[in-house]
């Protein structure tokens, strides 16, 4: 059978999304039913970039499935740091794996490594481009909390050149009916224009906004916060400028609609105030707990383990 591996949230058709994120719910309410289901089975996390949630909630994804964990955390605690390519190393890792979560800075590295792998690879995040499993996350957490994948007006707001996840949650989100975004970005900080370029093509709603105000949250069902992206920028004067474009307080938050879904992929730095976390609309750490559902379902899909 052909090895499967994930590299972009469109690499699964609608169908097959609708199917893992109703094993992801299953997962949700029946947790012993799939705690041995993956007893022997390894995955190994290979980072090359910090993360917190995307690496924890696979290893404990896997763990909750009855399998086991290994992996690197930096590209310097890896013979990365010796030159080893990724080729070479997801070819070693082949023999002591059966499945791979790969991250790194550089766009495409994932791919790069799927091409020469022969078990599973997922993409974890590569540089600016994409992040398809937190999408998985956004579109359950979206899915499980307001009922519905479609007729959903959707704010995103921050950093939405260099934001991977934004651009994996606007392509995903695109192929359900009745979808309109509010992209809210500072002028800097706009979608790149391939993303702005597939919305045109598809005829889906958007519009373009600089200000998080009652305006623009009025028709929000979503308000899908992102950090301006540190890591990805050229100086650090422009960072500083920018990292605190936009803040969502309570105060700000009154002016939202009373069932809105606040969302942030985190981690998090100034955007959101603490003050809002106890807010019914503040769902962000439900998210990253749905997070580890849909890794779990993920990673039963992709080892093409069947579920009675
Ligand atoms: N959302 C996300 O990717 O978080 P980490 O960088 O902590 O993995």
């Amino acid at each position: 059978m052909a090895v499967r591996h994930l590299m972009s949230p469109l690499d699964f058709t609608v169908e097959e999304l609708d199917h893992l994120l109703d094993l992801a719910n299953d997962i949700e309410l029946h947790r012993e039913k799939y705690a041995h289901i993956c007893d022997g089975k390894r995955i190994a996390t290979l980072f090359y970039e910090p993360s917190t949630r995307t690496r924890l909630s696979f290893e404990a994804a896997m763990m909750n499935l009855g399998g086991s964990v290994l992996g690197f955390h930096s590209e310097d605690s890896s013979s990365a740091a010796k030159g080893e390519s990724v080729a070479d190393t997801i070819r070693i890792v082949s023999c002591y794996a059966d499945i791979a979560a790969m991250r790194h800075p550089k766009e495409g590295a994932p791919l790069v490594a799927s091409l020469k792998s022969s078990i599973p690879v997922i993409n974890a995040g590569d540089g600016g481009h994409q992040h398809p499993t937190q999408t998985l996350t956004d579109i359950l957490t979206i899915r499980s909390l307001k009922g519905r994948l479609g007729n959903l007006t959707v704010g995103i707001c921050g950093d939405l050149k260099f934001g991977r996840t934004v651009h994996s949650l606007i392509a995903s989100l695109s192929r359900y009916e009745g979808i309109s975004f509010v992209l809210i970005s500072p002028e800097e900080l706009k979608v790149p224009s391939y993303v702005r370029d597939s919305l045109r093509a598809k005829n889906i709603p958007y519009s373009e906004v600089v200000k998080l105000d009652a305006d623009t949250m009025a028709d929000l069902d979503i308000l899908y916060m992102t950090r301006v992206q540190r890591e990805r920028f050229f100086n650090e004067a422009d960072y500083v400028r920018m990292k605190d474009f936009y803040i969502l307080d309570r105060e700000k938050l009154e002016l939202a609609p009373k069932d809105m879904c606040v969302l942030h992929p985190l981690p998090r730095v100034n955007e959101i105030a603490v003050d809002v976390d106890d807010d019914p609309r503040a769902c962000y750490f439900r998210q990253a707990q749905y997070g580890v559902y849909a890794r779990m379902a993920l990673i039963l899909t992709l080892l093409g383990i069947e579920v009675d």
